[in-house]
């Protein structure tokens, strides 16, 4: 390995070597990693050891060897946040950690919920449907990302819990968070930092960041695919956190199998539920050996690049992006306004090339195992497609 989370130091790294891992670079131009991040041969090699260990030994291979690389998920999962891994639990989804984590406050004392109108909206939902709790979608002023002041500004005593995104899944902004922690701590609010689009693409320091709580999952830039995701709770937060959504994985004496008594785990792990997909917790640690083999800072410093060619392309040809205005605020994840995105998608997979779209845009999201010349082609075949197509 050859650093977790440094950050003065970037190794040179021969990211085309890198594509070998992936077969689907072989077979697509992939340029949709804020989807779904591309299968490595690592991952399946952790996959199939998974699998070996259950011919082995049954059930026995819990305690012989998945307990351990759900532990060792953890350790990595909280080196790459700055945190300890006894703050890390994994959950099923980021809906499902945010219903443990939502159902572990009175709304009778403070009934608010204050996030941005910018956010993914299963971050509302958790709080829509639960009675009596008022849900404020702070508005962006340009439609890119929110101004930490305003959202300061609607934070007050009534505040149960203040969240947003990290990265936004609409605008592949970064959000600048310091105000908005100092004022959720002023007002005693609990706050939650949605970070499942800056995992694996942008440095995530959960100390620098404020965040009481923060969610990720492996399925986009982690390169770990679907059925798991990772909570952050702050250590001072985790004793006086009780969810009344709760499983046997919570329980401090788990394997007491006591029905007449419950008492929390001590750390984390008191907001996890039940059995986890084993198999995806293997995929992950696959997909997180290479983020964390290359590092998140210069994983960024690749796509960065990436990034600023594929904008400076699509402006050479007249178009636009709806992202933030300072190459330092922007991530990978990139949106095109465009007419028909649907159906420029979909030209583009006739080609082979696979991006995605969102009502008005044409998504992309290039990370660093692409190259210069795949965005090149992109561009190209967005740019033909514009021209060859009906007015
Ligand atoms: C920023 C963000 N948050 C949350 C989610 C939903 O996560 P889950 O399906 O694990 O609940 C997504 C899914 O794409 C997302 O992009």
């Amino acid at each position: 390995m050859l650093h977790v989370g440094a950050r003065s130091y970037l190794p040179r790294v021969n990211w085309i070597e890198s594509r070998a891992e992936f077969p689907i670079l072989e077979r697509k131009t992939y340029l949709n990693s804020c989807s779904l991040g591309a299968l490595s041969q690592r991952a399946l090699g952790r996959v199939a050891e998974f699998h070996e260990d259950w011919h082995n030994y049954g059930a026995s291979a819990w305690y012989e060897t998945w307990v351990g690389r759900m532990s060792e998920l953890r350790g990595r999962v909280a080196a790459m946040i700055n945190a300890e891994e006894r703050e890390v639990a994994l959950s099923a989804s980021v809906s499902a950690a945010l219903s443990v984590l939502g159902s572990a406050f009175d709304y009778s004392k403070r009934n608010r919920v204050v996030m941005s109108e910018l956010d993914f909206p299963t971050a509302a939902y958790q709080w829509m449907v639960r009675p009596g709790v008022e849900v404020v979608r702070v508005p962006s002023d340009d439609g890119i990302s929110i101004d930490p002041q305003r959202m300061a500004d609607a934070i007050d005593d009534r505040t149960a819990i203040v969240l947003i995104s990290h990265v936004f899944f609409t605008t592949g902004a970064i959000q600048k968070t310091a105000a908005i922690a100092e004022a959720a701590r002023r007002h005693g609010a609990f706050f939650i930092i949605d970070a499942y689009q800056s995992g694996g693409q942008v440095p995530i320091d959960v100390n620098a960041l404020g965040a009481d709580a923060l969610v990720t999952g492996p399925l986009k830039w982690l390169l770990g695919g679907p059925g798991l995701a990772y909570v952050f709770v702050r250590d001072e937060w985790i004793h006086n956190l009780k969810p009344t959504i709760t499983g046997w994985f919570a329980a401090r004496d788990q394997f007491a199998f006591d029905i007449n008594n419950f008492a929390f785990k001590d750390d984390a792990r008191r907001f996890e539920l039940g059995t986890p997909a084993l198999s995806t917790v293997h995929a992950a640690l696959g997909g997180q050996e290479i983020i964390d083999s290359f590092g998140v800072a210069a994983i960024r410093g690749r796509n960065s690049e990436l990034t600023e060619q594929l904008i400076a392309r699509l402006r050479d040809a007249g178009m636009s992006i709806r992202g933030a205005a300072n190459p330092e605020d922007r991530s990978a994840l990139v949106m095109i306004p465009h007419d028909e995105p649907a159906a420029a998608v979909q030209r583009l997979a006739a080609r082979r090339i696979v991006v995605d779209w969102r009502p008005g845009y044409v998504r992309v999201s290039p990370h660093f195992y692409n190259t210069p010349d795949e965005v090149d082609l992109f561009v190209d075949a967005l740019i033909d497609g514009r021209t060859s197509s009906p007015a």
